[in-house]
């Protein structure tokens, strides 16, 4: 069949109604699935009228525009929207260079243009889509009729990047009455353009410390700018996912907005399209999200107040602490009871006058009968000091033994409890309530956004944190490099706001091992973890996304993160050091020894004070 025979069997087929485009366009839209929505660009008549009337009838919603038009509108949500193209119109060139300019070719929408004239695939292309950019996220499907069989060639093509090549992906034929026969391609767009062959992306990041650049992937101190060096090394690992090769750029900051609305630092670089990914995550925040798009959250890092909880004896007196109030209540009423006993039997010894005065005269250690005898006995039992004197009936001994057994048992499990309370920390300090109420000193790690946000916290409890403990007036704020932070945290009552993996690292280098235990974190900023983020509108959006979420589900993830950021130290030593008991500890215990003391004192002076009296009175009316 030579050129010219094909073209007027081609001709006949047109010529008599033969009408094999609807068909096509149904089989197509059926087979991509997922249409709710038809926007047909068409200039024959015959085909935009049957377009309309057999789509409508299968409830789409069709709308049929002229090659024409200047613009472009398109109902929203985009999602579920098929633009269907007649190539042989006339101003067709003119709308896919509009289409590109509108970035009509990204996802979500998804194209269909076809050309019933014979014509030379490559030569159509060229013709038609070397200036229009159709990205690695557009579907864009060209069919185009295959003048010896009738049937259509179908096509997707697409570019790796702007102003790249156009690729050509084969997938499969229409005919008529058969359908559509595809190759059995891979249906899931980013998965089939997932190798993009070391196309070039541009990624900026952020350093705050030049040197940290010569150690990006060394794991040398990690302190410093922890946050770029994880997603420098994942964010190699992301381009290594679709095969593209990077190239960076340095930033110092992550970019805040001028006056003039212009974007500074990395954010500035996205804005403007110099970057395709943001190479150190960022903190998300609403002014942010309307000009970058964020990926995935890749470093789950905070800054938090980290401090020592103070210790039990602190806070608390640990000398009532052994015992609830309802046994110290049970061991009040017992002491009662035992005592009443013992004087109830005391009295009795001593009604058998007989009995008693031939005991009284061997036996000095006799109780007397006095309620002030037994009250001391019980006392005496009570501070585990024995007793001077016993009753002498069998009635009263067993009372006293059954004092001085019971008193035992409970001085045993008080003093076993107190050991035990005293080297045990706190759990007072929950909140920041709690941090602003308690004896701890505030310090702050000196790093721009703590300088930014804590002079700048608006919620009461936090502005009165750094009024009063992080900026007293008058007073030199309280901003110091890590390591000093984290030292005079070591030495208590102090927490320290600091990002805690950094924090941590220099907490398991400096601290001994038992004085990691007791360890609380508070959070302060009221932001979320730092995440990646790429360029508004992103061909690459979907790949990238989904190479992160690849990263994080086989572990590669949490194995730079664990490798950069120290976790918080696990307790394994307590209890087995030497904890030394100061006077704090014992604060209760000498306020009531000093009580007696100055009590006794003040009784000596009474009773000298009263003995001269009485001798001036006597000298007196002596005289
Ligand atoms: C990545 O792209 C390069 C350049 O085209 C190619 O040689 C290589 O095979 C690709 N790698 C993979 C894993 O596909
Ligand atoms: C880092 O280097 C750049 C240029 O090399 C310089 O302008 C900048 O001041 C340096 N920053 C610091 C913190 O040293
Ligand atoms: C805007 O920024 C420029 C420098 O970039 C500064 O000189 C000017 O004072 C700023 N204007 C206002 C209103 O802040």
């Amino acid at each position: 069949m030579n050129f010219k025979t094909v073209f007027v069997v081609f001709l006949f087929m047109k010529l008599h109604g033969c009408n094999i485009v609807l068909p096509m366009i149904n089989d197509l839209i059926e087979h991509f699935n997922k249409t709710q929505i038809i926007l047909a660009y068409l200039c024959d008549k015959n085909d935009a009228f049957q377009v309309v009337s057999h789509f409508s009838k299968k409830l789409y919603q069709v709308n049929v525009l002229s090659p024409n038009s200047r613009d472009m509108p398109y109902p929203t949500p985009p999602a579920f929207l098929t633009y269907v193209l007649d190539a042989g119109c006339s101003n067709t060139k003119q709308l896919l260079l509009l289409a590109s300019e509108q970035k009509q070719f990204a996802t979500p929408f998804k194209w269909i243009v076809y050309y019933n004239n014979p014509v030379e695939l490559s030569f159509f292309i060229d013709e038609y889509f070397t200036k229009t950019n159709i990205l690695v996220d557009s579907d864009v499907t060209l069919a185009t009729i295959n003048p010896t069989s009738g049937t259509f060639d179908l096509n997707k093509i697409y570019k790796r990047k702007i102003n790249g090549s156009i690729i050509i992906e084969n997938i499969g034929i229409w005919g008529r009455g058969l359908g559509v026969t595809d190759t059995g391609y891979e249906k899931i767009t980013y998965k089939r353009r997932r190798n993009l062959t070391k196309t070039v992306l541009k990624s900026c990041i952020v350093i705050t410390n030049n040197d940290s650049l010569n150690h990006l992937t060394d794991k040398r101190d990690i302190h410093i700018d922890s946050i770029a060096k994880v997603n420098y090394v994942l964010v190699q690992h992301l381009s290594d996912t679709i095969n593209a090769s990077l190239e960076y750029s340095v930033r110092g900051t992550w970019g805040y907005k001028d006056n003039k609305s212009q974007w500074s630092g990395m954010i500035g670089e996205l804005t403007r399209n110099e970057a395709d990914i943001g190479g150190t995550a960022l903190f998300l925040t609403s002014d942010r999200i309307r000009v970058i798009d964020y990926i995935a959250m890749t470093t789950p890092t905070r800054s938090k107040f980290i401090f020592r909880q103070p210790k039990l004896s602190y806070v608390a007196n640990v000398f009532t602490l052994p015992f609830d109030a309802s046994v110290w209540a049970s061991v009040c009423g017992l002491l009662v009871i035992i005592a009443g006993l013992l004087y109830v039997v005391v009295r009795w010894e001593w009604k058998k006058k007989d009995y008693v005065q031939v005991v009284n005269e061997s036996n000095i250690t006799e109780i007397h009968n006095s309620w002030l005898d037994v009250v001391f006995i019980t006392f005496g039992a009570l501070c585990q000091q024995g007793s001077s004197s016993v009753p002498f009936s069998i009635p009263g001994r067993i009372t006293l033994i059954f004092l001085l057994v019971s008193l035992m048992f409970l001085y045993t499990s008080y003093s076993a409890n107190i050991v035990a309370l005293l080297q045990s920390s706190s759990s007072s300090i929950q909140t920041l309530q709690d941090i602003l109420n308690s004896r701890l000193d505030v310090g702050v790690d000196n790093t721009v956004f703590n300088h930014f946000y804590f002079p700048n916290a608006t919620e009461p409890i936090r502005r009165a944190i750094y009024q009063q403990k992080v900026a007293p007036p008058g007073q030199k704020p309280k901003f110091y490099p890590i390591e000093e932070g984290i030292r005079k945290m070591r030495q208590g009552l102090f927490a320290f706001h600091v990002e805690t993996g950094p924090g941590y690292k220099f907490v398991s280098e400096i601290f001994r091992e038992d004085e990691k235990c007791g360890l609380q974190e508070i959070q302060y900023l009221q932001v979320p973890d730092p995440w990646l983020a790429i360029q508004k509108n992103s061909s690459y959006k979907k790949m990238l996304k989904v190479g992160l979420r690849l990263l994080q589900e086989n572990g590669i993830q949490e194995r730079e993160v664990g490798l950069i950021y120290t976790k918080k130290p696990q307790c394994l030593a307590r209890g087995s050091s030497f904890i030394s008991v100061g006077l704090v500890d014992c604060y209760p215990a000498a306020v009531v020894l000093a009580g007696g003391i100055g009590a006794a004192l003040a009784v000596l002076i009474l009773e000298i004070y009263v003995h001269q009296r009485i001798q001036y009175y006597t000298r007196r009316r002596r005289r």
